[in-house]
């Protein structure tokens, strides 16, 4: 069996595929093995889904060989352009359904979930638009040579996302390899596999070649491995943890050097200048860490006040984040629902429990919210030092620090107290502070009196230990695409 019938709160009863995705085909993994898929809302099974391990890899693999080197090769790019756009099409006509299997198997608010399906459209549609304009260029050297540059695509990629925007990982991945004319095996994470089953179906419809895109579910260290370690993987792109990051890497040069491109953590600072709108601050730094239970790479998780402001925006900003409504994914009105996991709550408490013996003093939250489903209050930290594990680890969950500073120099100083370097914002009325500021963070994105208002035109990537290379825009085609150079020794008798 490589589905089953399932029910949500939002959309009614569904057909989950449960297989893996390869060859436009759901079938079972050739160990036949299975794995739960939990409902962090209240513990319970969903459903289980087939594993993939290196043999499953290995098929996977070759199906898309098989497509990169054959009809996949020979589709124009225009044409390559339209199966884009009719995914796009087919996530919108179907977004009920993909935003409430989000909500089911992620735990996000149905409302997040809902905007993460209308984005990842925007994304696929964009990657569509892009796919006849990938040009290369002609270069004069010397006058007998005709030298062209093209762009090529790189082959058979590699994709290992993760569990916190499962359906827009997919479409940043899927997006633009595929319309730079690659071929993929992508690698859904072991939390969070339905919503990408449920669109590999859309994949099919949408008229792609079997092999093109093929879709697995399985654990990091037996399918991701087998991933990043292929030989005939051309390109690794990954999104996760900083840890896994590395070994990714690692696989890649201890394998065929794939091309590696890496979206990472980040421990971003969110700076708020006494000149700043201090409701509009507010909004944006409860935004900048709650949003998705603080499970983003991108988190405003270090907040910093300047001195003067600081005791009136702490008693407005606990006022805020104890408004935010936690609860059941399911409701309109919820803003923030359970941590994704077991294992991911059971982290955030440790850093909790760790800021408070550190010395720490909780402003508010710092507690589970009743005895069932991975729910943790909106958590304030003050009286922080810049040495403690909370201001310098990725927590991954609703918990910030605030503390004070009292200068731009400061504020600059305090902000890149960081080996990542993913995003940052600025809360100020002052043009040049804002833009002095942007130039001096050491941060793949600033926002300047908002937070995590990303969009797909916009590169995104991390500076230091936050990642390699940038996704989304223009930029994401370079991840995708290798030049060639072909130069040409011309007859002389034109210049002889
Ligand atoms: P992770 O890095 O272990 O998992 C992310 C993806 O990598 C999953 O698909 C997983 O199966 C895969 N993976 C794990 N080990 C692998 C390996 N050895 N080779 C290839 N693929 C592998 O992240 P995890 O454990 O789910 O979360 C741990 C922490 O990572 C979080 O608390 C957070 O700090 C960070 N994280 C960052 C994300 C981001 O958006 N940058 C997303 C998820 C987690
Ligand atoms: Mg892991």
């Amino acid at each position: 069996m490589t589905s089953i019938k399932l029910k949500t709160p939002h959309s009614g009863e569904y057909e989950q595929p449960t297989g893996l995705f390869i060859n436009n085909e759901f079938v079972k993994g050739v160990d036949g093995k299975t794995f739960e898929v939990i409902n962090p809302t209240d513990e319970s099974v969903i459903c289980s889904v087939h594993e993939a391990t290196e043999k499953d890899i290995d098929i996977a693999v070759s199906a898309a060989r098989k497509a990169f080197e054959g009809s996949w090769r020979r589709e124009t790019p225009e044409h390559r352009g339209r199966l884009l756009v009719k995914l796009a099409d087919l996530f919108e006509a179907n977004s009920d359904e993909l935003a409430a299997v989000e909500s089911l198997d992620n735990g996000k608010a149905i409302s997040m979930a809902k905007g993460d399906v209308a984005a990842a459209a925007g994304c696929l549609r964009y990657y569509g638009g892009w796919a006849d304009k990938i040009e290369g260029k002609v270069v004069d050297t010397t006058p007998d040579t005709f030298n062209y540059i093209k762009k090529e695509p790189i082959g058979v990629c590699g994709q290992i996302i993760p569990w916190n925007f499962p359906l827009l990982m997919w479409s940043w991945k899927i997006g633009p390899a595929v319309a730079c004319g690659n071929t993929v095996v992508l690698k859904t994470a072991e939390q969070t596999p339905l919503s990408a089953l449920v669109a590999a179906k859309l994949i099919k419809e949408a008229g792609f070649p079997p092999g093109v895109i093929n879709i697995v579910s399985g654990f990091g260290k037996i399918a991701g491995a087998a991933i990043a370690s292929h030989m005939d993987v051309d390109k690794v792109a990954f999104t996760g943890s900083t840890v896994v990051g590395r070994q990714i890497m690692k696989a890649a040069a201890g394998s065929n050097l794939k091309k590696v491109t890496l979206e990472l953590g980040g421990k971003s600072p969110n700076i708020v200048f006494e000149d700043a709108d201090i409701d509009n601050a507010i909004s944006w730094v409860n935004f900048g860490i709650y949003f998705n239970h603080g499970q983003c790479c991108c988190a405003g998780s270090r907040v910093y006040v300047q001195e003067s402001i600081y005791d009136k925006f702490i008693e407005q900003f606990k006022a805020r984040a104890e408004k935010n409504a936690v609860g059941d994914p399911f409701h309109e009105q919820t803003f923030q629902g359970p941590q994704v996991s077991q294992l991911q709550f059971d982290r955030i408490m440790g850093y909790i429990e760790d800021g408070k013996k550190a010395g720490a003093k909780i402003e508010t939250g710092g507690k589970r919210i009743g005895d069932k489903g991975y729910f943790i209050e909106p958590t304030i930290f003050s009286n922080v030092t810049e040495d403690m594990k909370i201001v310098q680890e990725e927590i991954f969950g609703p918990v910030c620090t605030i503390s004070k500073f009292k200068t731009k120099e400061e504020a600059v100083k305090i902000g890149n107290n960081t080996n990542y370097g993913l995003a940052a914002a600025v809360h100020t009325s002052n043009l040049n502070t804002a833009i002095e500021v942007s130039n001096a963070l050491r941060a793949g994105t600033v926002w300047v009196n908002t937070y995590n208002t990303l969009h797909w035109q916009l590169p995104f990537g991390g500076f230091k230990e936050s990642g390699v290379g940038r996704e989304l825009g223009e930029a994401a085609l370079d991840n995708y695409t290798q030049m060639k150079t072909v130069s040409i020794r011309l007859g002389d008798a034109l210049f002889g």
